[in-house]
């Protein structure tokens, strides 16, 4: 009997990909297949996102479109996880009835019961809870561990996300993941020290703590065998002690909870990358209040500050929304203030979106489309402007650059700063070697070097 077959299209974020991974896992463990192409699968899982309307509108044209598919093969299966799904709950088979299975955040080891079709028929699962398990990740026994990416890489994977909590509990007004990925959960340290140890052995070369604070790790709920205190910047000690790991790096830290102890990380772990996502969101100490992101630009820069007096080099990145219900002129223009004086090595900014259940959906004075366009468009240009100064800073310096793929003109890699690095090489190098090179020019968002 041929094996059935799956196939995962992952929207959004890291915990996403993560989680898809997952789900990949235990269908494998259970008799299936990855196939290489949704049009070839009996199974479709859309992992899905609702960060920004943009997003959510995407994951529902994909929908929109495999109504037909459905029609052409109605045996097939058609799973939503994920943000979307969390949010949409029932709700959403009355709109796409073409769906199967919905699956919430915290449920994707539900897949397989769904999937058998167990007596009471179920549909659709979305519960949560505040004692949830994060699922571990454990590579095949054939000793590789495929991304849900790229499942049918015959590279073994030399870098991993391994997450280290969970959900949020600080309801910034715009921001919808505290209603779709709940309350914040701390994994059992001991889980996350073995989980990267078993990674290193097969052959991961640099880790990615991750979670939505990762500086809120272990507050929520005990996380020690015995039960004793333990905090963020005691797990990346820990972690950098693991024999064979040669780079570490973890995302997103909530600037109000940035801790002395933690910038000291940067200086005193050696394989510790020197960079940091410091997501700022505005500049104008009126928005920031009312996105209840509870700091000042005057404590933010504080921190800024600190940071580079601890780790001179290190590579500030940030996301910033523009067009926040009452932004005005001035705001903005402290915004386009905060970005000249911290000059970001990099950001992600977006044009402020109304989600379904926050509180600043509730807001008056929405900021016209046009005006957020516009605020967007200046300032993207001055931080590619940025970018590039900062770059090009590197220009005739030499770097240690992970190696992560090979191409036909060469090799692509990255330094601990995160830049993406293309390499003029010979040399047969694998991914995750980390090889000295000589750079030789810089874009906005990319190096160009020549192997040393
Ligand atoms: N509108 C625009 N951007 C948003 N983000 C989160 N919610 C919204 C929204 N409603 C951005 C924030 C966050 C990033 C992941 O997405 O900048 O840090
Ligand atoms: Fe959303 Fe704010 Fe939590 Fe980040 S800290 S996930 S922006 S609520």
């Amino acid at each position: 009997m041929t094996k059935k077959t799956f196939y995962i299209k992952t929207f959004g974020c890291q915990m996403n990909e993560r989680d898809s991974e997952i789900m990949s896992q235990s269908l494998r463990l259970h008799g299936y297949d990855e196939a290489r192409a949704m049009e070839s699968a009996d199974l479709v899982i859309i992992n899905t996102c609702s960060i920004r309307a943009k997003a959510e509108q995407k994951v529902m044209s994909l929908l929109g479109m495999m109504r037909k598919e459905k029609l052409l093969r109605p045996e097939l299966k058609i799973c939503v996880a994920g943000c979307v799904a969390q949010q949409e709950g029932e709700q959403l088979l009355s709109r796409m009835p073409h769906v199967d299975f919905i699956v919430g955040t915290q449920n994707i080891y539900n897949i397989l019961a769904l999937l058998k079709k167990d007596k009471s028929n179920r549909r659709v699962v979305t519960s949560m809870s505040d004692t949830y398990a994060i699922p571990r990740f454990i590579p095949d026994a054939s000793g590789s561990a495929p991304s849900a990416k790229d499942a049918s890489s015959s590279l073994r994977p030399f870098k991993k996300f391994v997450t280290i909590m969970q959900g949020c509990n600080n309801f910034c007004t715009y921001c919808i993941v505290p209603y779709t990925r709940g309350r914040e959960i701390s994994r059992n340290k001991s889980d996350i020290i073995d989980e990267v140890k078993v990674l290193v052995d097969h052959g991961v070369k640099e880790i990615t703590l991750l979670g939505q604070n990762v500086n809120s790790y272990a507050i929520a709920n005990r996380v020690t065998q015995d039960g004793s205190p333990y905090s963020f910047p005691q797990l990346l000690r820990e972690v950098a002690e693991i024999e064979g790991l040669k780079r570490l790096r973890f995302t997103t830290s909530h600037p109000k909870d940035l801790s002395e102890d933690l910038m000291r990380c940067f200086r005193d772990i050696d394989i510790l990358c020197h960079q940091i996502h410091l997501p700022v969101q505005a500049g104008s100490d009126l928005i920031l209040q009312e996105m209840n992101r509870k700091y000042t630009i005057e404590k933010y820069l504080q921190k800024v500050a600190d940071l580079r007096a601890y780790c001179p080099d290190i590579a500030i990145t940030t996301d910033m929304i523009v067009g926040f219900p009452g932004e005005t002129d001035q705001d903005f223009e402290q915004t386009i203030n905060l970005l000249e004086h911290v000059r970001y090595d990099g950001s992600f900014s977006f044009k402020y979106s109304d989600r379904p259940g926050t509180k600043s959906t509730e807001l008056p004075q929405k900021v016209d489309e046009k005006i957020k366009a516009e605020r967007l468009c200046r300032f993207q240009t001055l931080q590619n402007m940025i970018s590039l100064e900062k770059n090009s800073a590197f220009v005739g310096k030499s770097l240690k650059i992970m190696v992560e793929s090979r191409g036909e003109d060469g090799l692509q890699g990255r330094s601990e700063y995160n830049h993406v690095v293309h390499i003029d090489a010979k040399s047969s190098y694998i991914p995750g070697d980390i090889i000295d090179v000589f750079i030789v020019h810089a874009g906005e968002h990319s190096l160009q070097a020549r192997e040393i």
